[in-house]
């Protein structure tokens, strides 16, 4: 478990393929106690958290498999598609919605907004220093009206991101990036 946060954000990866080896006991709730400690203005704890079960992620993998079949001209390759989706949602093990309170003030939204996902960075690293892989994920199927009713979102929340939570199969190579000197402007 001790590893230091220099480490842990270089060895984090977006990670798309998981084990089916179950999270050790209370690893879920261990992380989610990090996102609550991000910093928040004003203290609204804006985060609501749905943990979704084996049944919920089979419901949402539907759901998601569809919308990726719509775009699959040949009925065979898309029943393939909406198949393969359903598995693999399903056989995931865990995945977690990270929720917004949506604030009637525009800027508390946005605040709120970022608050959220300081916290979800807390989650990814914590993750990787308990030796598990995530992926984030977000799209327009998470504010249509069958995924939110699926997950049981309710009126003035906001699906912001499903992170997908487990046991890396396999961890892709680090993507090449720009070093941050080459994109600061120093003043004096
Ligand atoms: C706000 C946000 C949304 C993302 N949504 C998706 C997504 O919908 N699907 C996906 O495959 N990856 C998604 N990602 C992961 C990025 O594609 C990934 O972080 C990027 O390719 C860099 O790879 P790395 O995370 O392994 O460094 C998202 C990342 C962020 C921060």
């Amino acid at each position: 478990m001790a590893m230091n946060v220099f480490d842990a954000v270089r060895a984090r990866r977006s990670v798309k393929s998981f084990t089916d080896r179950p999270l050790p006991e209370g690893a879920v709730e261990s992380l989610l106690e990090l996102v609550v400690l991000a910093p928040n203005h004003r203290m609204t704890e804006p985060w609501r958290f749905i943990v979704l079960g084996p049944e919920a992620r089979r419901t949402y993998g539907g759901l998601k498999g569809e919308s990726r079949a719509r775009r699959v001209d040949d009925p065979e390759a898309a029943q393939a598609v909406l198949r393969k989706t359903v598995e693999k949602m399903s056989a995931l093990p865990s995945m977690v919605a990270f929720v917004q309170v949506l604030d009637d003030d525009p800027e508390i939204r946005e605040e709120d907004f970022a608050t959220i996902y300081m916290g979800m960075q807390n989650f990814l690293l914590g993750a990787v220093a308990m030796g598990l892989g995530t992926h984030v994920k977000t799209g327009a199927i998470l504010d249509e009206p069958a995924t939110r009713e699926a997950l049981e979102v309710e009126e003035g929340e906001r699906i912001l991101a499903l992170v997908q939570l487990g046991e890396p199969a396999e961890v892709p190579n680090e993507k090449p990036r720009t070093t941050a000197t080459e994109r600061t402007r120093k003043l004096l």
